[in-house]
C-alpha cells in the first residue's frame, strides 16, 4: 500500500472503522475517504455507484453494517439479513465495476456452523446449520465472504474476508437493546456499583465460552492483511483463546471494583456454545495481537468512564 493510496473506510463512526482509521493514520496513510450513514446510506444502490464513480478509489474497507447482540439479531432476523445484504452488496458490486482492486470485508465467527469441531477452522465453513439467533446476520456474511471469494478467482482481484471474534473497545456500543456480551455486562456491573445494588443480572447460563479480541488490535490485523495477504478464500483473526461468560464477568466485576453478586438468568438463551476460531493460518503468516483481555477492558472501562458517563453528567 502506497501513503498515498485512496482508501474509503465505510462506518468510520463505528467501534471498528474508527479503530481502522486510528490505524491507518499511525501508518502514515493520509488519504483517507469517509462517509457517516446520513451523508450515504449503502443500502441505496444508485447512490453507492455514483459515490464510487466519483471517487476513484484504490482501497475500500468495508466496516459498516447493521451490527448487534443476541437480543437485536434474534428480534430482527429480517432487518440483519437484508440490511447486511443490501450494504455489502452494494459496496462489492460497486467497488468491482469501477475498478477498486484491493477490499477488506468484515465478517464475523458465527459464520460457522453451531456444532462445528472446535478451534474453528476456515475449511468448516458450510458444513452444517448454523446458530438459529443470529442466522440471519450469519447469512449475510456467508454471501458477502463468498462474493469476495468469486471475484478474487475469476477477476484476479484482492477482496480479502476477515473474520474475527466477539471485539470490544473504544467506540464500543453500551445501547442495552442492541449492545454485545462484554459492553452489556460492564454497563451492568458499572450501574449496580454506582446504585450499590447488591447484585446483578447477567444474561443465559454463564456456561458458554468466547473469544474477545481488543478492537485496535482487529484494526491493526486488517492494515497487516491488505498489505500481506493475497489469498483467493477468506481468514480468521483471533487471539486463539476464550473465557466463560461467567469468569468474563467476575473478571469484569474486578476491574469496575464492584462487590455484589453476579447472578446468571438462565432463562434467557445463551447463544451458541463455543465459538473459538483456529489462528494457525494469520499466525503463519506472522501477526499476532497485543492486548491481554485484563488490559483491553481496563481500557475500555476507563474510556467509557471518560466518554460516555462524563458526558452525560455534563
Ligand atoms: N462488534 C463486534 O463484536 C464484531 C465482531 C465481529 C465482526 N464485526 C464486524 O465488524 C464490522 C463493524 O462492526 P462495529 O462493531 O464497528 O459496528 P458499529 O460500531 O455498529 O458500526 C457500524 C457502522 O456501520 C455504519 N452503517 C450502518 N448502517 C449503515 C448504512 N445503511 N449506510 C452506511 N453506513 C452504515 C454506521 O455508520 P454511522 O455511524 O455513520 O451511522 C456505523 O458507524 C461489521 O461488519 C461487523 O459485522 C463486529
Amino acid at each position: 500500500m502506497d501513503y498515498n493510496s485512496k482508501i474509503y473506510v465505510a462506518g468510520h463512526n463505528g467501534m471498528v472503522g474508527s479503530a481502522i482509521i486510528r490505524n491507518l493514520k499511525k501508518k502514515n496513510f493520509e488519504n483517507i475517504i469517509t462517509r457517516s450513514s446520513s451523508e450515504l446510506d449503502l443500502r441505496d444502490q444508485k447512490k453507492v455507484n455514483l459515490f464510487f464513480k466519483e471517487n476513484k478509489l484504490e482501497y475500500v474497507i468495508l466496516a459498516a453494517a447493521r451490527v448487534g447482540g443476541i437480543n437485536a439479531n434474534m428480534n430482527d432476523l429480517t432487518g440483519f439479513l437484508l440490511d447486511n445484504l443490501s450494504i455489502q452488496t452494494n459496496v462489492i458490486n460497486a467497488a468491482y465495476i469501477n475498478g477498486t482492486e484491493n477490499l477488506l470485508f468484515l465478517g464475523s465467527s458465527c459464520i460457522y456452523p453451531k456444532n462445528a469441531p472446535q478451534p474453528l477452522k476456515e475449511e468448516y465453513l458450510l458444513s452444517g446449520p448454523l446458530e438459529p439467533t443470529n442466522e440471519g446476520y450469519a447469512i449475510a456474511k456467508i454471501a458477502g465472504l463468498k462474493a469476495c471469494e468469486y471475484l478474487n478467482k475469476e477477476h484476479g482481484l484482492n477482496y480479502i474476508s476477515i473474520m474475527p471474534p466477539n471485539l470490544y473497545g473504544i467506540n464500543d456500543n453500551f445501547d442495552p437493546e442492541t449492545s454485545h456480551v462484554l459492553s452489556a455486562i460492564l454497563k451492568r456491573i458499572h450501574d449496580a456499583k454506582e446504585k450499590n445494588k447488591p447484585s446483578v443480572k447477567i444474561w443465559g447460563t454463564g456456561n458458554p465460552y468466547r473469544e474477545f479480541m481488543y478492537v485496535d488490535d482487529m484494526a491493526d490485523a486488517s492494515v497487516f492483511l491488505l498489505e500481506n495477504y493475497h489469498e483467493t478464500d477468506f481468514i480468521n483473526v483471533g487471539v486463539g483463546k476464550d473465557i466463560t461468560i461467567s469468569n468474563l464477568a467476575k473478571l469484569i466485576k474486578e476491574i469496575v471494583g464492584y462487590g455484589g453478586e453476579l447472578v446468571f438468568d438462565s432463562s434467557k438463551p445463551d447463544g451458541m456454545y463455543r465459538k473459538l476460531l483456529d489462528i494457525s493460518k494469520i499466525k503463519k503468516l506472522g501477526w499476532s495481537y497485543k492486548t491481554s483481555l485484563r488490559d483491553g477492558i481496563t481500557k475500555t472501562y476507563n474510556w467509557y468512564l471518560e466518554n460516555i458517563i462524563d458526558t452525560n453528567k455534563k
